[in-house]
């Protein structure tokens, strides 16, 4: 059993790279962009990163049972906290003349909401998961991001600096954390079923990074979290 625990954080690991090197490749040619595009993709990463980063992490540091997983974890939060990444992001969004608007924050609603949902559950293993797969995506994303802004005039790039590097070394540290959750449960199940935070992650980040996406109706995924929307329409 130990064994075959062991075993299973290597081909999630892959699994979570493919997610990120499918999503990098996916990225529009910043050249092809409009002005007001390049501007949406900034807002609404601030959108989701801002306020929500450090909620999530704190959420991963709650559901973990193993010493190892809660001491990587609160690593990371002191940083985050320490160092105000928040207020770091915002500085970048208001240089880059990109601070969201309430457009913005519709856009990413749905796909937020459905995050906030499944990370509500305190999944341990799944929320390490997907914070991995955060954090892997966020360090490979900075020089995109960091070039969106470049287009819009602004010369602000301590946000994007700090998490190119930062980031790798709390990626290795959330996979460290996610065996160390895995050999402390009953037993190891199929890879595929970890992914669910994952999965909705990205759905909200393809929101994030796509115009099409996220002037189109909201992306329908394997949830069925009810939308309070339709709830007041239907009321
Ligand atoms: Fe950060």
């Amino acid at each position: 059993m130990a064994a075959a625990k062991r075993s299973l954080t290597a081909p999630v690991q892959e699994l979570v790279e493919r997610a990120i090197e499918e999503l990098m490749a996916s990225l529009p040619d910043p050249d092809q962009l409009s002005p007001e595009e390049q501007r949406g993709i900034i807002a609404r990463y601030t959108a989701v990163l801002e306020g929500n980063f450090i909620y999530w992490m704190t959420a991963a540091y709650l559901a973990v049972g193993s010493d190892e997983a809660h001491a990587i974890i609160e690593d990371n939060l002191r940083e985050e906290v320490r160092d105000n990444h928040p207020g770091m992001l915002r500085r970048f969004a208001i240089a880059a003349r990109a601070v969201p608007t309430e457009t913005d924050a519709l856009a990413v609603y749905r796909n937020l909401e459905a995050v906030r949902r499944f990370v509500g559950e305190l999944s341990a293993v799944k929320t390490v998961l997907m914070m991995a797969f955060f954090e892997g995506f966020i360090t490979r994303f900075m020089p995109y991001l960091a070039d969106l802004a470049a287009r819009r005039g602004s010369a602000e790039q301590e946000y994007t600096d700090v998490h190119g590097v930062v980031d790798v070394v709390h990626t290795e540290g959330l996979f460290r954390a996610l065996e160390a959750e895995i050999r402390l449960g009953p037993e190891a199940p199929e890879p595929a079923r970890l992914l669910t935070g994952m999965e909705m992650l990205r759905t909200l980040i393809e929101a994030v990074v796509h115009p099409h996406v996220a002037t189109a109706a909201p992306v329908e995924h394997a949830t069925d979290a009810v939308d309070p929307l339709v709830i007041q329409e239907a009321a």
